[in-house]
């Protein structure tokens, strides 16, 4: 299955296939035609995965980043960088992000950076980044202050979403990758009741076609873009606050299943939707087997705080909800509205 990226010069494909992997050399021998060396960026554990067999058809060379998210600071970003210097990478040369989407995350970064951009191909490897980080060419590392706070967009030449990889993913990732298939499957209008009908590949294959379908449109976030940060709001503030305690408390698709059963809940509250949306979200996470409520570890006030300094933010409270015209953001919601729904939100049970 091929999803095409269309972005004029930009564009690229999608490849969704059982051994995707295996087309590396072919992509970048059209796309890349002069590259001689390719940077392969993924993490040691990722390295060692039975699948991790990789030809680029050129001089490759393996740079390992750390585990998961603590590949996104602009610490492993230097190292990284000076790795790629060290190699004397060129303007014609390529850098291959294999992993979830924090090592996507932080290749397309350094991709994105060095010598003012070199070009990028992503294989992702996590379910997450499958259905969202490696498409669309946001990149970036985190702050202290906050996730994804430093950053840039840069397209890649092709992105590999080899669904074979997907089989050495632990439990608990594949379950935070549907939380980022739920907010696909909501966002269509899609029931619980439909989703038995639908392959797991198959999902994968609509979020990518959703996602690509709107980046199409919307390229750099100036409006129906933000659609994709459904349940973001809120799930950033709960992995913000998480982070600061301990990297591993809380996925990014586990927070985001959180912030899906809350949007619906606050736009009913704003007499946007019917409360029958509460249920149709509630159904669809619970089918997919997430857990949706928020941990009690994390006090509304810290919630509320973290909110107010979401980058998308604007310095007020911003949410993609649902509405009478379909899903949009909704700038300046009242603060003592959120606080209100989130603490009822809290104590459900
Ligand atoms: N750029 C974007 O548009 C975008 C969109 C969504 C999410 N993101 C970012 O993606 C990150 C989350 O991505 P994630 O959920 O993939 O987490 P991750 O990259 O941290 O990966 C989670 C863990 O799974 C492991 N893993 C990945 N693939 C594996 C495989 N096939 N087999 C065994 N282990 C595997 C990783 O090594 C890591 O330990 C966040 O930083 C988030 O901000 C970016």
């Amino acid at each position: 299955m091929i999803v095409p990226v269309e972005l004029a010069e930009r564009s690229y494909d999608v490849v969704l296939a059982e051994d995707a992997r295996s087309d590396l050399a072919s992509l970048i021998a059209t796309r890349a035609p002069k590259a001689k060396v390719a940077a392969l960026v993924t993490s040691k554990s990722l390295s060692e995965q039975p699948w991790f067999d990789l030809r680029s058809g050129i001089d490759q060379y393996i740079l390992t980043v750390p585990e998961g998210e603590l590949a996104k600071t602009l610490a492993s970003f230097e190292t990284l960088s000076e790795q790629l210097a060290e190699l004397q990478l060129s303007r014609d040369d390529v850098i291959v992000g294999i992993g979830g989407g924090a090592v996507t995350d932080l290749a397309g970064f350094a991709a994105a950076t060095y010598l003012r951009g070199i070009a990028l191909v992503q294989v992702p490897t996590s379910l997450v980044g499958q259905v969202d980080a490696a498409i669309g060419g946001k990149t970036g590392v985190n702050l202290r202050a906050g996730k994804n706070l430093v950053g840039s967009f840069h397209q890649p030449i092709g992105v590999l979403c080899d669904f074979s990889t997907l089989l050495t993913m632990p439990e608990r990732e594949r379950l935070a990758g549907l939380g980022e298939v739920a907010k696909c499957w909501l966002l269509e209008g899609g029931f619980a009741a439909e989703l038995s009908a639908v392959s797991f590949h198959d999902l994968i294959v609509l979020s990518v076609s959703l996602k690509a379908a709107i980046v199409r449109e919307d390229e750099r976030e100036g409006g129906r873009r933000a659609l994709l940060n459904y349940g973001h709001t809120l799930a950033h503030a709960l992995e913000k606050v998480a982070l600061a305690r301990d990297s591993e408390e809380l996925r990014h698709g586990e927070a985001v299943a959180i912030g899906l059963a809350f949007a619906p809940r606050l736009a009913a509250a704003l007499g946007r939707v019917d409360p029958s949306e509460i249920v149709r979200h509630d159904e669809v996470l619970l089918s997919l087997g997430l857990q949706s409520r928020i941990p009690v570890n994390f006090p509304t006030s810290s919630l509320l705080e973290a909110m107010s300094h979401d980058k998308k933010a604007h310095h007020d409270l911003t949410f993609v909800l649902g509405g009478a015209a379909g899903f949009e953001t909704v700038r300046g919601v009242d603060r003592a509205l959120v606080h209100d729904v989130l603490e009822r939100f809290q104590g459900e049970p």
